[in-house]
């Protein structure tokens, strides 16, 4: 059993071999900030929703973990892959049945930041969850209080790493989590 808080770090296959499309905004977590969140799920979840968020599902080593979870995303350079779920925001209900209520965790990270996005993002993750499922989800501070409204998630002290995008993102989740609870020493703070 791991004791200590520090993420793990090696280099990350997923982002050796993956390019980020601009035409869907694709933009990875750094390789740290994916060694957290990896280790934070598998102390905490057993079978995880990852809503726009791959890099994190081909991340896990957790293999029990990993057969459970499935990554739902529009780009079907994964098509083939057992654990991937065709899924596009703009139809947000679109999933199995079998797949409803079925999850204990959610990870999200859209490609746009807007409250309209965000409203099919929400409707997905209240569809998938069972009940008290945790949520964790990146995105800009100033949702804050939207995102309490929509799902109740609360911003957290560890901010995500994302080389390529402009903007600073915050991690936000519906539960107190120690792993979230320090700063990130690849992100600096002003
Ligand atoms: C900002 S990136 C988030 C990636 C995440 N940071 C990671 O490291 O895995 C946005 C993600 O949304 C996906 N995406 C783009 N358009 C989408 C759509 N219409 N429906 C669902 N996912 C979409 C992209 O393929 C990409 O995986």
């Amino acid at each position: 059993m791991e004791t200590s808080n520090e993420p793990r770090t090696k280099r990350n296959r997923f982002l050796a071999r993956t390019e980020e499309k601009w035409e869907l905004n694709q933009y990875w977590y750094a390789s740290n900030t994916i060694a957290m969140l990896t280790k934070e799920i598998e102390e905490h979840a057993t079978k995880v929703a990852f809503l726009s968020t791959p890099s994190v599902w081909f991340s896990l080593e957790n293999g029990d973990i990993k057969s459970r979870s499935y990554f739902f995303d529009v780009d079907l350079q994964w098509e083939k892959h057992p654990n991937f779920v065709h899924w596009n925001y703009n139809q947000p209900t679109e999933v199995d049945p079998k797949m409803h209520h079925e999850f204990d965790c959610v990870v999200i990270d859209p490609p746009f930041v807007t409250a309209e996005v965000w409203a099919k993002y929400a409707e997905a993750a209240r569809l998938l969850l069972k009940d008290g499922g945790k949520i964790i989800l990146s995105t800009i501070p100033e949702n804050a209080v939207m995102l309490k409204e929509m799902l109740n998630v609360e911003p957290r002290a560890f901010q995500p790493s994302v080389p390529h995008l402009v903007y600073q993102y915050n991690f936000f989740t519906n539960y107190d989590s120690t792993n979230f609870a320090s700063l990130n020493p690849e992100v600096e703070s002003f």
